[in-house]
């Protein structure tokens, strides 16, 4: 039988169908002319092991997880690496030497655009209101940790969630309840809203801005709509923002460069095309 040489990727999940990686990966193909293909795979729970074993033999590359496998699939791979085990979930998995491993570049995908948007801003000493507790929320706050902030709050709705990210790092992080924000929002260098308030569909975020500094960068990680209520606000007080567009592309560039072996440029061009969709799919 001949084999096809064309390297496949996908992006593993259930009701995903408004996933934009394909197009994020698709586009990177044809940029670097690859003969490589990216698609989407909607499974249930039970397909997991099998669709496993077509990376293990190689006729997949690699594969993306998104919701509801991001903890689900830890059971069936070899191995995990710090990102994965630090934040309890995974978003990329490839295979090398024979073992099925898992990372998770959702922090690593966060920090990245922080970096590109505002190269003077310092992580180190920083100190960050999170708000939100989700997978999100874990993985950004494992990531501004391991790059030194002084202090992390993570205020959350339901405080239990918030302590359990703390518990992983108690020197670091700190938890607020949510209507403490305000005792916060003053100190610190930089907001990020993980939670889906302000998504489209759901309820502006409400939060004090103009009690924040005027160098404080105000960051969210929704990216439907684009400019949110809160960047709107952010924007409108001279602060300096961070859209969530940045860090889903962000976090698709290991995967892109584990699978198929080039790191891909995030580009105007990407952000065009994803935001073009954006905004005639919602
Ligand atoms: P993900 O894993 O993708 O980050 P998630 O687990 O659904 O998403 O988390 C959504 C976040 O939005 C949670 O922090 C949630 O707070 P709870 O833990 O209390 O549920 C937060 N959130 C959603 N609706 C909210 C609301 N109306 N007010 C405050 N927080 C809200």
């Amino acid at each position: 039988m001949i084999q096809s040489l064309t390297r496949r990727a996908c992006i593993l999940g259930h009701g995903i169908t408004y996933s934009r990686s394909p197009l994020i990966h698709n586009h990177w193909i044809k940029k670097y002319g690859l003969d490589a293909r990216y698609s989407i795979c909607d499974l249930q729970e039970a397909e997991l092991s099998g669709f496993l074993t077509s990376i293990r033999n190689g006729t997949l590359a690699g594969c993306n997880v998104t919701i509801p496998y991001k903890l689900a699939i830890i059971q069936h791979l070899d191995a995990i690496d710090d990102e994965a085990s630090s934040t309890g979930s995974v978003n990329t998995v490839y295979c090398s030497d024979g073992m099925l491993r898992g990372t998770s570049t959702d922090g690593a995908g966060y920090v990245g655009h922080l970096r590109e948007a505002h190269p003077d801003f310092q992580l180190k000493d920083a100190k960050v209101l999170v708000l939100g507790a989700g997978g999100a929320a874990r993985s950004i706050a494992d990531v501004l940790v391991k790059r030194g902030c002084q202090s992390v709050y993570i205020a959350n709705r339901t405080l239990s969630k918030a302590q359990e990210i703390a518990e992983l790092q108690p020197s670091a992080i700190e938890t607020l309840e949510w209507h403490q924000l305000s005792s916060r929002a003053g100190l610190v260098d930089l907001v990020i809203n993980t939670t889906s308030l302000g998504m489209v569909g759901r309820q502006p975020l409400v939060f004090p801005l103009e009690l924040t500094k005027p160098h404080c960068v105000v960051s969210d990680i929704v990216y439907a709509p684009l400019e949110t209520q809160l960047l709107a606000q952010a924007r409108s007080l001279g602060r300096p923002v961070l859209d969530g567009l940045g860090m889903l592309l962000h976090q698709a560039v290991p995967g892109f460069q584990l699978w198929f072996g080039i790191k891909p440029q995030v580009t105007e061009e990407l952000r065009a095309l994803v935001e073009q969709d954006l905004l005639s799919h919602g």
